[in-house]
């Protein structure tokens, strides 16, 4: 248990299909969500346990009032790393706060770089907005700046290399992500997955060789490559999963702990946090939990024969937390 992904909020100022429903949302109650004091007794407690990554998620992380504040308290843990994935429309403002406060790789979903279809895939015009925070952040020298594209077939397959090369000019690295079936992902199918070999291979024919460079550390989701003058990740959890190696685990903004990014159930910390658990307590409900963990859940859905969007809208809507908004992406 080295890695933990914190979710802040699941409320989001973006609607990405691949991430959402199109309609139905069922938000957490807000007095549900962690409180700083409870979010920083976690932290303190996964650390004590052998957690020293933590990468702050959401829905949208950046919408959670008074971030700065909380990464600064955050950052008071012995953490090797602090990484937050954002949707970037709010990075301009917030990059600099952000990154003073303890942040050091900062991730921006960007799936493409038209506008228009920007605008279809997450209903929201703020292209624009999320390129200039993207480049603030990069301005301002963060030591990682990581882009995530996921890659759907019919909708961005088709601009690999114009992302390559924005990611180039920004000085930030491109992930390509095959489409997951998580949560309320129900337009997926197996046939809008574009895989990791055939980005490869589109990539090779277009720009030339592709190296691997292997995983920046064994536990990282992606694989890396070298092509022409950039780096790229590739992150396969679709069609070829790397649950084997997997380190990490996740809170919800309401603090239920999820094993794996398909756990069907999560364990309530707040309850814990709530009814006054000592810290003591806590750190030793989550060895004891961790101890019986066996999740590989994207090795599972890989090995169904007839894959099938992971959850029907109907139990997605009365179960909110089984959504990727909800458990972080
Ligand atoms: P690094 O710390 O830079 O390695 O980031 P990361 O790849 O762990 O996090 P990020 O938020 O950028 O996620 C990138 C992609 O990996 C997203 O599409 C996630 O859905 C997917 N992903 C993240 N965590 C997991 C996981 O635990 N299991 C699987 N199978 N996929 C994951
Ligand atoms: N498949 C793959 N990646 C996804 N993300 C959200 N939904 C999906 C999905 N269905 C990505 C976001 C973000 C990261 C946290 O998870 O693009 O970059
Ligand atoms: Fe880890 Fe589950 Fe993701 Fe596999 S699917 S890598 S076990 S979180």
């Amino acid at each position: 248990m080295r890695s933990l992904r914190l979710s802040l909020t699941d409320r989001c100022n973006l609607r990405c299909s691949y991430c959402m429903p199109r309609a139905h949302y069922c938000w957490l109650p807000k007095q549900d969500l962690l409180d700083f004091e409870e979010l920083e007794r976690l932290v303190a407690a996964f650390t004590a346990l052998g957690v020293s990554r933590l990468r702050l998620t959401g829905g949208e992380p950046l919408l959670r009032r008074r971030l700065p504040a909380l990464v600064a308290r955050l950052h008071g843990a012995p953490l090797e790393d602090l990484a937050l994935t954002t949707n970037g429309v709010l990075l301009q403002d917030q990059a600099e706060a952000l990154i003073a406060a303890g942040v050091n790789r900062i991730t921006v979903s960007l799936d493409t770089l038209q506008p228009a279809r920007f605008r279809s895939l997450t209903r929201s015009q703020e292209h624009a907005r999320v390129l200039r925070g993207i480049e603030a952040a990069a301005s301002l020298g963060v030591s990682e700046l990581k882009l995530n594209a996921v890659v759907v077939r019919g909708f961005n397959d088709d601009e690999l290399e114009d992302l390559l090369a924005y990611g180039a000019e920004v000085g930030a690295e491109v992930r390509f992500i095959e489409y997951m079936d998580v949560g309320g992902a129900t337009q997926w199918s197996r046939d809008r997955v574009v895989s990791g070999a055939e980005i490869l291979a589109r990539l090779e024919t277009s720009l030339g060789p592709v190296r691997p460079m292997g995983r920046t550390r064994p536990s990282a989701t992606a694989l890396r490559y070298s092509v022409a003058e950039s780096t790229f990740g590739l992150v396969r959890s679709t069609t070829a999963p790397f649950c084997a190696d997997c380190d990490r685990s996740r809170v919800t903004a309401d603090g239920q702990w999820l094993h794996c990014l398909y756990a069907s159930r999560g364990l309530d910390l707040r309850r814990e946090l709530r009814r006054g658990a000592s810290d003591a307590e806590l750190r030793a409900l989550l060895s004891r939990e961790w101890s019986r963990r066996d999740a590989r859940g994207a090795e599972e859905r890989a090995a169904e024969a007839e894959r099938e969007p992971w959850r029907g809208e109907d139990e997605l809507r009365a179960r909110p937390h089984l959504e990727m908004h909800t458990r972080g992406g």
